[in-house]
């Protein structure tokens, strides 16, 4: 096998659980997991010891926004959890994104930070009604560009923007894409979707799936299936 792409799989739950009940059949060789607000907001820290002591890799996606010193705090605690990776929103501009930065270097192992430029459920009419009048790529690039500026590892972006994304940035740059369906799912709350395969020819460095496995008959079949489709040379 010539790659080894590994899906992160969203654990969008509101408890322990069902969170537990499905990572019981997952496999940590083919899935890092993300944990989001609602699960960390009922769960705490006591969750993520516990993904670690079954052997996965941890995305803590709490999206910080807010004053620079409160993010720099923020993140340096997310860090001292050991976590592979943690996100903020580029729109809290340089000096949050800094400050971000800063947090995540007083740990002793410091995540990923990555920066979610625009959310792959907002549209053009969404950009508008909070005032931001340029196109939807012009303002993805714009922050994107910030956040290299800045020294982030990466960003969140949608699989439909690495198109005229990709070439733009360093080779290292990160591209974590959610929005991830297959032909036959539903599209959920999603607007700007790819198939699994599509994302990674494209150049997605880490596909984020949810629903597509966790609300699957079979999660277990589910996540091997796109392991070895995205896999395959
Ligand atoms: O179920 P689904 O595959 O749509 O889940 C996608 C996950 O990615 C969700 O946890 C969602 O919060 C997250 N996400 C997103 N768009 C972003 C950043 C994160 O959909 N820009």
């Amino acid at each position: 096998m010539a790659a080894d792409h590994k899906i992160t799989v969203a654990l969008d739950y509101a408890n322990l659980t069902d969170a537990k009940s499905l990572v019981s059949q997952l496999n940590p060789d083919y899935c890092n997991l993300k944990v989001g607000k609602e699960l960390f907001t009922a769960t705490g820290p006591a969750l993520i010891e516990y993904l670690h002591s079954k052997n996965f890799k941890v995305f803590l996606d709490l999206k910080f926004h807010d004053i620079p010193t409160t993010v720099k705090k923020a993140c340096e605690a997310a860090s001292h959890l050991g976590v592979w990776m943690i996100n903020v929103h580029a729109s809290g501009g340089s000096m949050m994104l800094e400050a971000a930065l800063e947090g995540i270097n007083k740990a002793k192992q410091s995540p990923l930070l990555i920066a979610v430029t625009v959310l792959t459920s907002m549209e053009q009419k969404t950009l508008e009604e909070i005032g931001v009048s340029k196109n939807l790529e012009e303002q993805v690039l714009r922050l994107a560009k910030l956040t290299e500026k800045c020294g982030l590892n990466g960003i969140v972006c949608s699989a439909k923007d690495l198109s005229f994304l990709k070439n733009q940035f360093n080779s290292s740059f990160l591209f974590v894409t959610p929005g991830i369906r297959m032909m036959d799912d539903a599209a959920n709350d999603q607007i700007r979707t790819m198939t699994p395969s599509e994302a990674i020819k494209a150049g997605s460095s880490h596909l984020v799936i949810g629903r597509p496995i966790t609300q699957s008959e079979n999660p277990s079949k589910t996540l091997e299936k796109i392991y070895l489709e995205i896999n395959q040379s």
